[in-house]
């Protein structure tokens, strides 16, 4: 893509968070932060363009000061170095639309959780609706011809209401969760609804080469009009004369971004902080959002077994384990909140003495500095979702384990397990037994085999950063006939 091109972002939310001042009755704002800002960031300023989503807030709680609103977004945008646009949602399509159709619909599926799902018609509704109302948003807002990113699962009606408004540019998807295998995707009532939306798409990006074939094989299923062509290096899906690439990038972090503030003073001054606090414990590490694809009671019951089968390990190591709040308005978040709160307290109250406890358990946000400490003070990383797209935090604890020490244990279900299969103890969080004796290993495991293995993964963290994510992405959306794959797992 020309680096001139300007480029427009499409996500649910936009990259700020906005807190309204009760006192002086205005809106306060700053930038957000995360993988997906840190990655658009460079590559919006240095193209220009828009960044289109939503600002996190019902229209509802809004009114009467939408001005001071749109003034501090576009202030933010303004020294962010592009345009932000707000896309406002009533606290009815936030529920039908957020809560509803992505988060209890698309989230549980997607996961492999049917069971799950709430195929609410209603929830269905506003989903098309909340998708137009993006589009015609981006319809008002865009240069003709200008390429558009559109991002995950909230999303995938973008394209097909676009082209309906007039056909712009290329326009990209990337899908930031699993796509889940047949026999799921069937479940949902509006498949082939879904289905054409996705086909709508110039470039289909994925984050593995699982999530590939799953899709393929629903469009070969569902779709038998198409005809789906394997080059050497692309796979192109042709439907009623239009060609739709297919992709694969596994999302990465700002690998500098950690592997530098991990080497800062105030990380180590918090890791002090951390030793004098926890005792001179082994510390075993999950950080996770509340969510039950996080498999955060299976990690919980593999650590209670890994204390049973090795009592040696009690008064040896502790399990930190931060859960950052999420989602809280939807029911099946709430009821697994109880359900941990219940398992730390009996797996506490089993094992503690009076000098030690085995698992330490924050239900908060931390700020970056105390997140990048724990990364570095740990020995074991645990992350062992049920299912995930990539698994950033696996990336993260690498990244900031500067000392090349700790061992990385890692879910074979997550995109992760692509790149760092060789290095991490891969495990499948539904064996109890195994995962047990994982952890063991990892805690066990002699000093020169953990800096061999840590070693390569940094490597692999560094060579395939975020903004090789990104520009192989952008690159593709400008040509997609020219793709080459970015996956190492294909
Ligand atoms: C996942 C999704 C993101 C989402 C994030 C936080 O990583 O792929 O699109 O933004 O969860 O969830 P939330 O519902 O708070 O946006």
């Amino acid at each position: 893509m020309p680096d001139n091109q300007e480029l427009t972002i499409v996500s649910n939310r936009l990259p700020i968070v906005m807190n309204f001042d009760e006192q002086n009755r205005q809106w306060n704002g700053k930038p957000g932060s995360g993988g997906l800002v840190s990655a658009m960031n460079p590559i919006l300023q240095s193209r220009g363009g828009t960044w289109v989503g939503w600002p996190g807030m019902v229209a509802e709680k809004a009114e009467g000061y939408e001005q001071s609103l749109r003034e501090v977004i576009e202030d933010i945008g303004q020294e962010a170095g592009y345009k932000l646009e707000p896309v406002m949602l009533s606290s009815e399509e936030v529920e039908g639309y957020y809560g509803g159709f992505a988060n209890s619909v698309l989230w549980p599926l997607f996961h492999g959780f049917p069971n799950r799902c709430d195929f609410k018609p209603e929830f269905w509704e506003q989903y098309v609706e909340v998708n137009e109302k993006f589009a015609a948003g981006l319809a008002n807002t865009m240069e003709p011809g200008q390429p558009i990113w559109v991002h995950d699962y909230h999303l995938i009606g973008v394209a097909e209401k676009l082209r309906q408004f007039g056909s712009p540019g290329n326009i990209g998807y990337f899908l930031h969760i699993p796509f889940p295998a047949l026999e799921n995707y069937v479940k949902l009532p509006w498949r082939a609804d879904l289905m054409r939306a996705l086909l709508a798409y110039d470039l289909l990006g994925f984050q593995s080469g699982r999530d590939k074939r799953n899709f393929l094989e629903c469009v070969e299923r569902l779709m038998p009009q198409t005809n789906i062509v394997h080059g050497d290096t692309t796979t192109t899906v042709e439907v009623q004369g239009e060609k739709v690439i297919v992709g694969v990038f596994p999302i990465s972090i700002d690998f500098d971004d950690f592997n530098e503030r991990a080497q800062s003073r105030e990380v180590e001054s918090r890791m002090e902080r951390m030793r004098e606090e926890l005792g001179p414990y082994k510390m075993l590490l999950g950080i996770d959002r509340l969510d039950y694809t996080k498999g955060l009671l299976e990690r919980f019951y593999a650590f209670e077994e890994l204390l049973s089968r090795h009592p040696d390990l009690c008064e040896e190591v502790v399990f930190f384990q931060l859960v950052v709040p999420s989602r809280e308005s939807v029911p099946e978040y709430q009821a697994l909140k109880r359900e941990i709160d219940r398992i730390v307290g009996r797996i506490n109250g089993r094992f503690s003495t009076s000098k030690w406890q085995p698992i330490h358990y924050l239900y908060n946000t931390v700020d970056i500095a105390e997140l990048t400490a724990l990364y570095r003070h740990a020995s074991v990383g645990v992350v062992t979702p049920l299912c995930d797209g990539m698994n950033l935090v696996s990336k993260e604890f690498c990244a900031s384990q500067v000392d090349e020490s700790g061992v990385l244990i890692l879910s074979e279900f997550a995109g992760a397990a692509d790149e760092f299969h060789e290095d991490a103890l891969l495990v499948n969080p539904y064996d109890t037994v195994s995962t047990a004796e994982a952890i063991y290993e990892a805690v066990m495991m002699d000093e020169k085999e953990r800096r061999k293995r840590m070693r390569r993964l940094r490597h692999e963290v560094q060579t395939h950063n975020v903004y090789w994510w990104a520009n192989q992405f952008v690159d593709s959306l400008h040509e997609p006939s020219t793709l080459v794959e970015a996956s190492k797992g294909e």
